[in-house]
């Protein structure tokens, strides 16, 4: 019985890990991993108004390699090389 449970719940926690937000060009990235709690705040990316953030107003290139690179580059982990955000 606890066995069945555990593999249940690892199947519940790998289906969160791999909550895939794909953006244009060829990037995509693991929303929920960039939900922990040292990462995380969703104000991090988002604006908060009311209720759930959800589209991000202004999306785009600019944007982007502010919001993305700057991060990448305060924790010195993630991509900030061209070809480790656009894959295609
Ligand atoms: C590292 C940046 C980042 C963080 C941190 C982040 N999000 Fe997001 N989120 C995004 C991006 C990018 C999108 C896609 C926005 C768009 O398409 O306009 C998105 C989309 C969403 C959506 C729209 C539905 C979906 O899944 O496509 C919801 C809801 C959401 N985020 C909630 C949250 C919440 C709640 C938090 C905090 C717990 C959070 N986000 C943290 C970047 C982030
Ligand atoms: C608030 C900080 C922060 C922001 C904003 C942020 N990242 Fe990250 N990102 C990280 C950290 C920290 C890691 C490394 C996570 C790890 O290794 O545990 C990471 C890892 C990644 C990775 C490699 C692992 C994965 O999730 O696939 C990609 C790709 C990535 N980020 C893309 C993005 C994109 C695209 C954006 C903008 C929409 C973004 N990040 C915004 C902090 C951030
Ligand atoms: C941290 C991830 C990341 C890195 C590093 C990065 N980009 Fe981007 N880039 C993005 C995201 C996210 C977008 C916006 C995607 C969207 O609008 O949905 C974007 C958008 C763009 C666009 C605009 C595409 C369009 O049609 O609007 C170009 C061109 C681009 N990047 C080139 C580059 C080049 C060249 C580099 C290296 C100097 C680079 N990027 C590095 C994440 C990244």
């Amino acid at each position: 019985m606890k066995r069945i449970v555990l593999v249940l719940l690892l199947i519940a926690a790998n289906s969160f890990a791999s909550d895939i937000i794909k953006l244009k060009k060829g990037v995509s990235f693991n929303h929920l991993g960039h939900q922990s709690e040292k990462v995380g705040l969703c104000s991090a990316c988002h604006v908060e108004t009311e209720g759930t953030p959800g589209k991000i107003p202004g999306l785009g290139k600019e944007w982007a390699h502010k919001t993305c690179i700057e991060c990448h580059d305060i924790f010195e982990k993630g991509p900030t090389k061209c070809n480790g955000c656009h894959i295609s």
